[in-house]
């Protein structure tokens, strides 16, 4: 595992996009793994830029994401799908009909996760998964005490973030209570895994993840096991581990 160290948010966000650059540019048909969440975007618009003054094509790429939740139309705003769209794919040149995300208005959640398993195979895996780390250690929508074996899957959503999403919601009722989330087991098969983490509120679970034990407790922990993984985290983010800038 390495880990870069960056000044801040949108040095984190360069350095990031700086890595996908590379791998679209060394292969350019490549599948990348993408991630929804805050940490992410400024990579994201950091892409779209360099895209904008024809730095980069992605005419050839195929995408998965890690999630999706379940029960939510494409068009309704809160949707991962809607997500994507909004902040990457609607801003490059790629092929939205190569821009999967688990279906999340397919009721039959073991057709949902069979069919997207046989869509990452079916593009030949991932080539670059970008993550990025939840407060708990989360990865995708896999919540402390998930089991390691697991592949694309459907997930209950705590209480707590149930609560913590009404905000976006007209009413409690409207918040997602499922989600479709790749497994454990999906995300270690990717060839390289990039994970970006930014602010001090992630301090303890980066110390936690990347320099603690391997345990299901903390599921980020796994990728300590996995032969290709770069974190990009900014200062405050790394501000409870002592010596981080290179290799661990
Ligand atoms: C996103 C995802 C989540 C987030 C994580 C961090 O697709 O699956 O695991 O990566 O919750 O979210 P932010 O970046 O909002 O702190």
């Amino acid at each position: 595992m390495k880990i870069y160290r960056a000044k801040d948010y949108n040095d984190m966000s360069r350095k990031a996009a700086n890595i996908i650059s590379a791998q679209v540019i060394m292969k350019p048909g490549c599948v990348l793994g993408l991630a929804t969440g805050s940490t992410p975007i400024g990579a994201y618009r950091q892409l779209v830029e360099w895209y904008k003054k024809g730095d980069l094509d992605f005419s050839e790429v195929t995408t998965v994401n890690l999630d999706e939740y379940r029960g939510l139309t494409r068009e309704n705003d809160q949707s991962y799908y809607y997500f994507m769209n909004e902040n990457l794919f609607d801003h490059i040149n790629i092929d939205k009909s190569r821009t999967f995300l688990p279906d999340g208005m397919e009721a039959d959640s073991d057709k949902a996760c069979r069919d997207y398993n046989e869509i990452i195979q079916s593009v030949g895996g991932v080539d670059l998964q970008l993550l990025g780390l939840g407060h708990n250690g989360h990865i995708g929508f896999n919540e402390p005490g998930i089991a390691f074996e697991t592949e694309t899957h459907c997930v209950n959503l705590t209480e707590r973030t149930i609560k913590a999403n009404m905000r976006f919601f007209p009413a409690e009722k409207d918040v997602p209570r499922q989600a479709y989330t790749m497994g454990i087991k999906t995300i270690m098969s990717a060839k390289k895994i990039l994970v970006v983490v930014s602010g001090e509120d992630k301090a303890d679970i980066v110390k936690e993840a990347f320099f603690g034990p391997v345990t299901p407790a903390v599921p980020a922990s796994i990728l300590q096991l996995h032969n290709d993984v770069i974190v990009v985290a900014d200062e405050a983010a790394l501000a409870k581990c002592s010596d981080t800038a290179d290799d661990k």
